[in-house]
């Protein structure tokens, strides 16, 4: 199978390619990205000189590319976006621009090269937010966020593909993925590389937000499990079955570091920050099988001992991430 993946030098999309050539050393994969600030070639490295491996820098948005490395693929998955909720409040035309426009670019050229399956990777943040139980798969989008609202468009353009067009769509929502290569802007490397560094970790509001924590290899399982078993225009989600408050989360990284609650400051909480997150994915596990393997306390652990024993990998994203703040604060006073 011949497939297009597109975020591929990202967090999650890297995980899964390094995984489908881990599986299948003749697999044959074209990743296709842009590399913004949250892209890194480097998390290729391992393939990089693999036979079946292709890179193609490009954006999704712009159709001209996007037609040339669609042509002869037999799937897409789809990861490539803007995927930080503090972001998209600061601005929100990235986040239309790449995960709505460019969604509907690929759709279009996977309908027009005769692509078998297309796999839109989303997240449980399209649902809003929820106060007990868990959302199936069948709950309406009330997303909240810039994000999450461009996100919730992106999956009901694909489906609406699958629907009017007959394009064989499939979508995966994910809880929060933590694990090795992620972006140090998000919860766990910020928190995890800033102790490292001997300075405060910034924690916002009270800390009661609950997010369900799914250890990254496990959703690239899921997703590959999706890709070749889903039903077409079916939607499934994908949990780490692993609930905590930040302020939970916190403490454990805090221990984890050898850190105490002086290095945490406690800040304003984000705009309309959503309070719950759950998802119910025995959709998922009955239909296709699907277990989290990985232990989340083993897992927190190997995250943490990745991030120490990979300086030389973060060091520079955070330089750039901290560019790239100082930069927006020069042109938005606040
Ligand atoms: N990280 C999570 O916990 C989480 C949870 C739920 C869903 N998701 C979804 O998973 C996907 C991947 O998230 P991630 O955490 O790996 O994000 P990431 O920011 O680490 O990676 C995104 C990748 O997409 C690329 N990209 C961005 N805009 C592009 C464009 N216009 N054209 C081509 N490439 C572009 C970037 O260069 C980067 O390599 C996203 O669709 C996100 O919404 C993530």
């Amino acid at each position: 199978m011949r497939v297009l993946v597109t975020g591929g030098a990202g967090f999650i999309g890297s995980e899964y390619v390094r995984q489908r050539f881990d599986a299948d050393p003749a697999a044959r994969v074209t990743v296709l990205d842009k590399l913004t600030y949250s892209g890194v070639e480097a998390n290729l490295a391992s393939v990089a000189t693999v036979p079946g491996y292709t890179f193609v820098r490009g954006d999704i948005c712009d159709p001209d590319v996007v037609d040339q490395v669609m042509a002869g693929q037999d799937a897409v998955v789809h990861f490539a976006a803007e995927s930080h909720v503090d972001r998209s409040i600061e601005g929100a035309g990235p986040f239309v621009r790449t995960n709505v426009l460019g969604t509907q670019v690929l759709l279009d050229a996977a309908l027009r090269h005769g692509v078998g399956r297309f796999v839109q990777v989303s997240t449980d943040e399209v649902y809003g937010s929820i106060g007990e139980g868990s959302w199936t798969e069948d709950r309406p989008l009330a997303p909240n966020s810039p994000y999450s609202a461009s996100k919730a468009c992106a999956d009901l353009l694909a489906l609406a593909h699958h629907r009017t067009h007959g394009l064989d769509v499939v979508v995966t929502r994910c809880t929060n993925n933590y694990g090795p290569y992620q972006f140090p802007e998000k919860v766990v490397p910020l928190f995890v590389t800033r102790l490292l560094d001997g300075k405060p970790v910034p924690l916002y509001g009270d800390g009661r937000n609950v997010r369900d924590w799914l250890h990254v290899s496990d959703h690239c399982r899921g997703i590959d499990l999706v890709l070749r078993g889903g039903r077409a225009g079916e939607v499934y989600h994908i949990g780490g079955g692993v609930e905590l408050s930040n302020h939970k989360l916190t403490g454990l990284l805090l221990d984890a570091l050898g850190a105490d609650w002086d290095r945490v400051e406690h800040v304003p909480d984000r705009k309309g920050h959503d309070l719950r997150y759950s998802l119910d994915d025995s959709k998922i596990r009955e239909e296709l099988g699907y277990v989290p393997r990985t232990d989340f306390t083993e897992g927190l652990a190997a995250t943490v001992a990745w991030y120490r024993a990979h300086r030389s990998w973060w060091e520079p994203l955070k330089e750039r991430a901290e560019r790239l703040l100082a930069h927006r604060e020069e042109r938005v006073p606040r």
